[in-house]
């Protein structure tokens, strides 16, 4: 461990080291952030208060969580369970807006950060820290959204990020882990894939992901099942919802995140939601990410359906361009942007006409819409119908329309190709 100077700080919002007293580390059990704990108490001489977040990671144990930050040194400890302001506040907002980023990435970890910032802000206040620390790394997304949040919410706490300046790789964390009496998960022999997730999904980076040219290997899934191993006979389910959000699986109305939950179970069991993305970062990097999202295929899927039927052609052509941009900026870290919140003003008014129930299958790694119903469908069953005439509009008016529809690029067409 070098016992070198601090480096040279560029952000004003980047702790001074001699300022540093008492410092609200965000926790997640990880290798990264119990080495941190223990770390930053003999680098910087602070007291170390830990928060760790609960937003629905499957299969987390949180008093253990909870027991291994005081066995490393923490002077207090926080834990907080804010699955329902996630799927309240973060996940039914990503929903009305249809939410991917680069066609592909529903923003779990996106929509998380800023809550999770948040929740620190909140907890360091109520703690008498004055400094925020985190584990991400300075390639990638997530300390974006982090700081940017501390900094709008909170202008007077200060971040450390010692991610980006400890010179520590794997090997020396488990080096520096074993030393100071910290439990280290697994063997050091293979280093474990980067993995993010919360109840809308699950993120896998690292290893041989990185080589675009390999082809996934198995053992990257643990969320959802490979399509070859999902079960022989399709599962129809009906999604209900009212005013944007699902209600009600299946007939039975829960609540969201029970609901996102059971879809979510549903779909890995059918093998839906598996995406292999490249995504362009904020931070100038390309990455690719292998993403188990069953839930987020699912539910948006369903949703972008009743938005069609209850929209008009000119709202169905206006708002993709807004729900792009929204994950645009979510993924980008600006959460607290106000265009973002302008585009949730506009989303929840179109999204009062979105209720009526979706009807999907889910069949070896797909989920197919296969029936629609709405009371506001902006749809007349005897209007399309081919075996019907007549109605509302006389068909004869039909030729009128058509000429003078199609007059300027009647014209237009003509001068681009004379002689
Ligand atoms: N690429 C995704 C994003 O930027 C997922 C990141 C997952 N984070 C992680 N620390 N492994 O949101």
């Amino acid at each position: 461990m070098s016992e070198q100077a601090f480096p040279p700080r560029t952000a004003s919002y980047e702790a001074d080291p001699e300022q540093v007293g008492r410092v609200l580390l965000l926790y997640s059990g990880g290798l990264d952030t119990s080495v941190m704990l223990r770390w930053i108490g003999e680098r910087y001489g602070a007291e170390v208060v830990t928060l760790t977040v609960n937003l629905g990671q499957p299969g987390e144990d949180f008093e253990v969580i909870e027991g291994k930050a005081r066995q490393i040194g923490a002077v207090d400890c926080y834990l907080v369970d804010a699955r329902e302001e996630f799927a309240g506040e973060y996940i039914a907002r990503a929903i009305k807006c249809n939410a991917l980023y680069g066609g592909g990435y529903p923003l779990f970890t996106a929509l998380g950060r800023p809550l999770i910032a948040k929740l620190a802000v909140d907890y360091a206040r109520r703690a008498g820290c004055d400094t925020i620390a985190h584990g991400c790394t300075g390639k990638g997304n997530d300390q974006v959204r982090i700081e940017a949040t501390v900094a709008t919410l909170a202008p007077e706490l200060k971040v450390i990020a010692p991610v980006r300046t400890w010179a520590m790789g794997r090997d020396e964390e488990v080096a520096y882990a074993r030393e100071h009496g910290i439990p280290v998960k697994g063997g050091s022999e293979h280093a474990p894939y980067s993995i993010d997730d919360n109840l809308w999904g699950r993120s896998s980076e690292g290893r041989w992901i990185e080589d675009l040219n390999q082809a996934p290997q198995d053992d990257v899934f643990q969320l959802v099942a490979l399509a070859r191993d999902a079960p022989d006979e399709p599962q129809r389910i009906e999604l209900e919802f009212e005013h944007g959000l699902p209600v009600a699986l299946d007939g039975e109305r829960l609540g969201l995140v029970a609901l996102i939950e059971r879809v979510g179970e549903i779909g890995a069991r059918h093998g839906v939601g598996i995406v292999d993305h490249i995504e362009d970062r904020i931070v100038g990097l390309k990455v690719r990410d292998i993403y188990e999202v069953p839930a987020a295929t699912i539910i948006l899927t369903a949703h972008q359906e009743l938005e069609k039927l209850v929209c008009t052609i000119h709202q169905n052509q206006f708002k993709p361009g807004l729900d792009r941009q929204w994950a645009y900026l979510v993924y980008a870290g600006l959460w607290w942007e106000p265009l973002r919140s302008d585009i949730d003003a506009y989303a929840d008014a179109v999204n009062v006409q979105a209720s009526g129930t979706i009807g999907l299958e889910l069949y070896k790694g797909t989920a197919r819409v296969i029936t629609r119903s709405s009371p506001n469908a902006v749809y007349d069953q005897s209007l399309a119908s081919f075996a019907q005439s007549g109605g509302l509009f006389s068909q004869t008016a039909s030729p009128g329309f058509i000429e003078l529809w199609s007059l300027q690029s009647r014209l237009a067409w003509q001068l681009r190709n004379r002689g």
